[in-house]
């Protein structure tokens, strides 16, 4: 590919693995991260193994809708030829960021959308962008009111699978509205990383029990860098499948109120140098 690969929560386990992945194959890669001490490390690490390497490190907290708009504002001239919106959260109770917006669906919602619609102009014009769902997805639904939960709505799973069914809505959308662009999904299954701590009494436990049963982070993150070089689009990778995205989510009037409620959600906050 001809340009750079941007991964967002390169810092986590399986951003982590898709930048030595995809650096191992001669691809130049950004790393959007918010802590940008831990992303040096994993950088130095890579390039302890892989000198040529070429890697960069941005800052971007999905979190901020403001930083979303610097990250995109400071990326120069180089093309995006792909785009992976992997970072995410699960955040243990409700909370609200400087922008209004509940934590867990700005960072895996609002933060890869805007993200995503800003690069656009920035991409080549066959890029790849691939979203990180879950399949939680298949245990909840979104309507008007759920892209902004209050603390009665919230729950840590459920809000968690909301805000990726959200993330796989918007794709669909994206993926009518952007024909040249080819836009997947890819569920990594459960992956023993970071993100399944729960933050609870039980956690020692579960860990003991449950991640030894758990897909490695490099492992995990086979769907999503398939689907990076994949000629599809509009597809869910799982395992080593890649498959019509099931017709449970199948819902054109749905994605586009979606659509049409975060722009105007959005709209609201967005600093003016954004546009
Ligand atoms: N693990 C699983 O079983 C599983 C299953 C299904 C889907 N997924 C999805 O897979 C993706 C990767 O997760 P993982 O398992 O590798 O978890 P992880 O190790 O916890 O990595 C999550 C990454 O997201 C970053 N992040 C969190 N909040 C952020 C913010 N406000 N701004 C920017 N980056 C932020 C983290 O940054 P820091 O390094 O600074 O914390 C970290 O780099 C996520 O989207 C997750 O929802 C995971």
């Amino acid at each position: 590919m001809n340009g750079r690969i941007i991964i967002t929560g390169a810092s986590g386990s399986m951003g982590a693995a898709a930048t030595l992945a995809l650096a191992s194959q001669g691809q130049s890669i950004l790393m959007a991260c918010r802590n940008i001490e831990k992303a040096g490390a994993i950088r130095d690490r890579i390039l302890a193994r892989l000198p040529d390497a070429e890697i960069e490190i941005k800052h971007l907290d999905l979190s901020s809708m403001c930083s979303v708009c610097e990250f995109v504002n400071e990326l120069g001239t180089v093309p995006v030829v792909a785009l992976f919106n992997n970072a995410g959260t699960i955040s243990r109770g409700y909370s609200l960021t400087s922008d209004g917006l509940e934590n867990t669906f700005a960072v895996n919602y609002f933060g890869p959308y805007l993200l995503t619609r800003l690069l656009v102009p920035k991409m080549n014009q066959d890029a790849r962008i691939v979203n990180m769902v879950s399949l939680t997805c298949r245990f909840v639904s979104v309507g008007e009111n759920s892209l902004r939960p209050e603390l009665k709505d919230f729950s840590q799973l459920g809000t968690y699978a909301r805000s990726k069914l959200a993330l796989l809505r918007f794709s669909q959308e994206f993926s009518r509205r952007y024909p040249e662009l080819k836009v997947n999904l890819a569920d990594p299954g459960i992956v023993n990383s970071n993100m399944i701590s729960m933050g609870r009494w039980f956690d020692p436990l579960a860990d003991r029990l449950f991640r030894p049963l758990c897909k490695s982070p490099e492992r995990g993150v086979q769907p999503a860098l398939t689907a990076l070089s994949s000629p599809e689009k509009n597809r869910l990778f799982v395992g080593n499948q890649c498959k019509r995205i099931p017709a449970r989510f199948l819902d054109p009037v749905l994605d586009l109120r979606l659509w049409q409620e975060t722009e105007s959600i959005l709209s609201s906050f967005i600093p003016r140098r954004c546009n």
